[in-house]
C-alpha cells in the first residue's frame, strides 16, 4: 500500500511539533525532585556572583559613581520585563533547554537558533567572566595569607601589563615579562568541568548550602557595612559627565546607563531555572514562580549592597577586582574580609557550575534537534550519564578564554548576548499570544503587549549603550551564527525528515 508523504517544510520559520516535546519529556530519565523553593535557590545560586562581588567596582569607579544603585534599578527593570515574559513561556512548555526550546516549538527554527546562539554568549561567556572574577577573589584570599604570586601568573596578558605599569609608576620594581596567563581562572574551570563530567548530584545538593552562605554574606555586607556609611561619599550622587578620548561619556546620565549595561550581568542566571524544568515537580507553576522570585530577591539585595558600598568608600577608590572585600578591609573590618572572600569564592564556583551545566543542556537540546553535531554535543557518558564530550568542550573553551581575556571584555559580551536573547523572548511571547491565543497558559504575562514592548525597548536600549567594540563583536558572532545555521543546522535539522 502506498503512503502519502507531505513535502518537507524547508522554511526557516518551521516549528518543532508539540508532540515531539511530549516524546522528549517521556524519554527523559531525569528525576522530578525540585520544589518551587528548590528552583528559586537554583536561580539565586546562578545569579549572585561576579556581578555584585566584582563588576560593582568597575561600574561605580568608572561609569556611575554613587549612582550605581540607579544602574541596578535600571538593569533590574529591564530584567523584570524579560522575566515576566520568560515565565509565560516556561508555563506553556515545561521542558529543559531554556528559551531556545520554547521558541523552537512556538515561533520557528531560525528564531530559536538565534536565541540558542546568543544563549551561548550568556552561559559560556558568563562562566568565563565568573572564572576571571573567581581568580580575583582567589588572589585576595592568597593575599590574606601574605602569598603574592607574580602578576603574569594571575592575570591575562593585557591586564598584567597594565598593572605592572601602574605599579612601576608607583615606584615598585616589577621585572619585565613577555608571557602572562590567568592560571587560577584556567584551573577552576577544569575543577568545575571535572565535577560536571562526573555528575552533578553532590553539586546540586551543596547548591542549597552555598546559596545560604551567599545570601547570608550579602545580608551581612548590607547590615555591617551600613554602620560605616559616610553620607559625604554619596555627594554628588551623580558625578558630572566626563568624556574620554574615545568619545564615551563617563558619569552623568549616560554613564549610569552604561553602568546599567555592565551590572546587568549581575542579574544573569535567573533564567537558568528554565534549564532545570525537567527536574521540577510542578514545572508549569513552579518554574515561573522561581524565575520571578529569584529576580526579585536579588534585585532588592543588589540595590542595598550598592548603596552600602558607595557609602563606605569614595567611588573612585573602589577596587576593580574585589571591591566588596576591599571596602571592608579599607574600613578596618579585616576579619570580615575572610568571610566575604571565602563566600565569594564558593558563590562564584556555584555560578560557574550552573552556567556551564545550563550551557551543556542547551547544547544537548540543540544537538538532539539536529541543529548541532550529535556526536559532540549529545554524546552521553555510559557510566556518568552526563554529556561528557560537550562538557569538556565547554570547559576547554571557557578555560582558554578566561586565561587570556580581560574581564570587562567578556562580561560585556555576555551581557550583549543575553540582552538580545531577552528582547527576542519578549517579542516571541507577544507573537505567540497573537498566533495561538487559545493555548493553555498556566501563567500569563500581565499587561501584554505593553510589558513585551517595554521589555524589547529596555533590553535593546541597554544593548545599544554597550561599548562599540562589544557591539561589533556581537554582530560578528551573529553573522557566524547565521553561517553555521545555513551551512550546517538547516541541513541537519530533524525537521528535514519526511513526515508520513
Ligand atoms: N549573575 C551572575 C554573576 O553575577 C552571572 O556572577
Amino acid at each position: 500500500m502506498e503512503t502519502t508523504r507531505k513535502p518537507v517544510d524547508t522554511s526557516v520559520m518551521r516549528k518543532k511539533p508539540l508532540s515531539a516535546y511530549a516524546a522528549d519529556v517521556q524519554k527523559s530519565e531525569l528525576k522530578r525532585v525540585l520544589t518551587r523553593w528548590g528552583l528559586t535557590s537554583l536561580g539565586i545560586g546562578a545569579v549572585i556572583g561576579g556581578g555584585i562581588f566584582v563588576l560593582t567596582g568597575i561600574a561605580a569607579n568608572e561609569w556611575a559613581g554613587p549612582a550605581l544603585a540607579l544602574a541596578f534599578v535600571i538593569a533590574g527593570i529591564a530584567c523584570t520585563f524579560a522575566a515576566l515574559c520568560y515565565a509565560e513561556f516556561a508555563s506553556i512548555l515545561p521542558v529543559e533547554g531554556s528559551a531556545y526550546a520554547y521558541s523552537y516549538g512556538t515561533v520557528g527554527e531560525l528564531f530559536a537558533w538565534l536565541i540558542g546562539w546568543n544563549l551561548i554568549l550568556e552561559y559560556m561567556m558568563g562562566a568565563t567572566t565568573v572564572a576571571v572574577s573567581w581568580s580575583g577573589y582567589f588572589e585576595k584570599f592568597l593575599h590574606l595569607f601574605h602569598i603574592e604570586p607574580p602578576l603574569w601568573l594571575m592575570n591575562d596578558p593585557v591586564t598584567a601589563q597594565e598593572k605592572a605599569e601602574a605599579l612601576r609608576a608607583a615606584g615598585q620594581t616589577i621585572p619585565d615579562f613577555t608571557f602572562a596567563i590567568n592560571l587560577p581562572a584556567l584551573l577552576i574551570v577544569w575543577v568545575v568541568t571535572y565535577i560536571l563530567v562526573k555528575g552533578i548530584k553532590e553539586a546540586a545538593s551543596t547548591n542549597n548550602l552555598i546559596v545560604i552562605v551567599k545570601v547570608a554574606t550579602v545580608i551581612f555586607v548590607v547590615i555591617a557595612g551600613s554602620f560605616y556609611i559616610d553620607v559625604a561619599n554619596w555627594t554628588p550622587f551623580i558625578p558630572a559627565p566626563v568624556v574620554d578620548n574615545t568619545g564615551q561619556t563617563h558619569f552623568g546620565f549616560d554613564g549610569i546607563v552604561t553602568a546599567a549595561g555592565i551590572v546587568f550581568f549581575a542579574y544573569i542566571g535567573f533564567d537558568a531555572v528554565s534549564t532545570q524544568a525537567g527536574e521540577a515537580i510542578n514545572p508549569k507553576k513552579d518554574v515561573p514562580f522561581a524565575i520571578i522570585a529569584s529576580l526579585v530577591i536579588c534585585t532588592v539585595l543588589y540595590i542595598l549592597v550598592s548603596l552600602v558600598l558607595t557609602g563606605m568608600v569614595p567611588y573612585n577608590k573602589l577596587d576593580l577586582k574585589a571591591p566588596v572585600a576591599q571596602a571592608f578591609s579599607d574600613v578596618g573590618l579585616t576579619w570580615s574580609v575572610y568571610l566575604i572572600t571565602i563566600a565569594a569564592i564558593a558563590g562564584l564556583t556555584s555560578v560557574m557550575l550552573v552556567m556551564m551545566l545550563g550551557q551543556t543542556r542547551i547544547f544537548l537540546g540543540m544537538a538532539k534537534d539536529g541543529l548541532l553535531p550529535r556526536n559532540l554535543f549529545a554524546s552521553i557518558h555510559p557510566k556518568f550519564k552526563t554529556p561528557w564530550k560537550s562538557t569538556i568542550f565547554v570547559g576547554a573553551t571557557v578555560s582558554i578564554v578566561a586565561a587570556v581575556t580581560p574581564i570587562d571584555k567578556v562580561s560585556q559580551l555576555t551581557s550583549s548576548g543575553t540582552l538580545f536573547a531577552f528582547a527576542m523572548i519578549c517579542g516571541a511571547v507577544w507573537l505567540l499570544r497573537v498566533r495561538e491565543p487559545n493555548l493553555e497558559r498556566p501563567y500569563r504575562t500581565p499587561a501584554l503587549p505593553l510589558i513585551a514592548t517595554l521589555g524589547i525597548l529596555a533590553n535593546l536600549y541597554l544593548m545599544w549603550n554597550l561599548r562599540t567594540d562589544t557591539k561589533i563583536t556581537f554582530l560578528v558572532w551573529g553573522i557566524i551564527g547565521l553561517v553555521v545555521y545555513f551551512t550546517y543546522s538547516r541541513k541537519n535539522s530533524n525537521l528535514n525528515k519526511l513526515e508520513p
